[in-house]
């Protein structure tokens, strides 16, 4: 069976990063005998410029019948901003109830970070980002408009059900992790004393239930400070969508750029979306000078998801390719190939998908009955 994968590369950097990404799971492909039928879709902003259409519903329903989807990234310069975020990333992790935003922060061996005597020991853990609700959902309105006495609305809405159900992911990624077996619940239940006391409740009732799993909590402006002073304690850390959104940029350089910097938008019983968290990046559209190994290890994240819901052979099959995948990200790195993951110091991006798709098919020579 092959698996059907939806393709949205979208704009600026976009389709150069996907492309090396497709390079890399051909490759899984040769080696694994994993079969992939790639449907391109060509969402994002020309498309929207030349027909007024950002995602119609009909691709929604399309979109539901894949086993994934892989995007590169939508914005464009000439497109009001929310426009394009609202109308196909945010339809598609809402319309799939994609609930999870999992964003690993993970330094690899001879890479370069920001922070001082910190090491691939010490930044080791995933954010668990909740992904529908928040001030995501959209809800508010303007109040005498344009006037002196302007009044704008943003709600940030929470559910129990949506709460819950991110912070019982987060617990059993940590026993999955199997690493410090911690999770950090981060929040502002100082200030925020409805939404966030919702979430103090939750994470304390469900903790029960994970007498194995350390519980902690650090509010999130804390959270900033000990990600750049201690990151090495964290391993899970739960936070609602917009601080989820904020504190993984941070994540992206401490474990050296937004070029490595991976994502997946998880309905555990649904069809998922995997992309790289840099966004389209327009000033280096077009010049292959950006670093795509954030949409490849976005491709490993994909493989490894599939491989949690699937089983047996098949389930081993698909964790075999995600790990083919890591296991040449890092081999670059200790190699000395790639030392930088900014753009324009990186080697060319479709140097670099050349380099990653061979480490893949030269493992297996090495790794026989891996
Ligand atoms: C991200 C992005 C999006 C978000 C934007 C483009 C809507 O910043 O995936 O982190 O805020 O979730
Ligand atoms: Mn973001």
């Amino acid at each position: 069976m092959a698996y059907k994968i939806a393709v949205i590369p979208g704009d600026g950097v976009g389709p150069e990063v996907i492309r090396e990404g497709l390079k890399v799971l051909n490759a899984v492909s040769n080696v694994t005998g994993i079969d992939f039928d790639f449907i391109h879709y060509d969402f994002g902003g020309e498309r929207y410029l030349r027909t007024g259409e950002t995602l119609p519903d009909s691709a929604l329903l399309e979109l539901k019948e894949m086993d994934a989807i892989y995007l590169g990234a939508v914005g464009h310069p000439d497109i009001k901003p929310g426009i394009l975020e609202h109308g196909i990333l945010l339809k598609i992790r809402f319309g799939l109830d994609l609930y999870i935003n999992l964003r690993p922060v993970k330094l690899y061996p001879g890479v370069w970070t920001p922070l001082k005597d910190k090491g691939p020991e010490d930044i080791d853990f995933v954010v668990v980002r909740e992904n529908t609700e928040d001030a995501y959902v959209g809800i508010g309105g303007f109040f005498k408009k344009g006037t002196p006495d302007e009044v704008a609305i943003q709600q940030m809405v929470y559910t129990r059900k949506g709460t819950e159900r991110c912070i019982r992911y987060a617990f059993e990624l940590a026993r999955r992790r199997n690493k410090k077996k911690k999770v950090t619940l981060c929040d502002k239940s100082n200030v925020l004393t409805y939404g966030h006391d919702l979430w103090q409740r939750v994470f304390a009732e469900v903790g029960e239930e994970y007498p194995d799993i350390q519980k902690d909590h650090a509010y999130v402006d804390a959270v900033t400070m000990w990600m750049v002073k201690n990151p090495e304690w964290f391993d899970v850390i739960v936070t609602t969508n917009m601080f989820g959104d904020i504190i993984t940029d941070l994540g992206a350089i401490i474990q050296g750029g937004m070029g490595i910097a991976a994502s997946g938008n998880i309905n555990p019983k649904g069809v998922s979306m995997f992309e790289p968290i840099h966004g389209s990046a327009p000033k280096y559209a077009g010049k292959n000078v950006v670093c795509p190994l954030a949409a490849i290890s976005a491709a490993g994240l994909m493989l490894q998801h599939l491989g949690d819901i699937a089983s047996g052979e098949e389930r081993e099959r698909l964790y075999k390719g995600a790990a083919l995948i890591d296991r040449a990200i890092e081999k670059a790195f200790s190699l000395g190939y790639i030392r930088s993951l900014q753009a324009g110091e990186c080697p060319p991006t479709s140097d670099t998908g050349d380099l990653i798709a061979r480490f893949v098919e030269e493992d297996d020579r090495c790794v026989k009955g891996f």
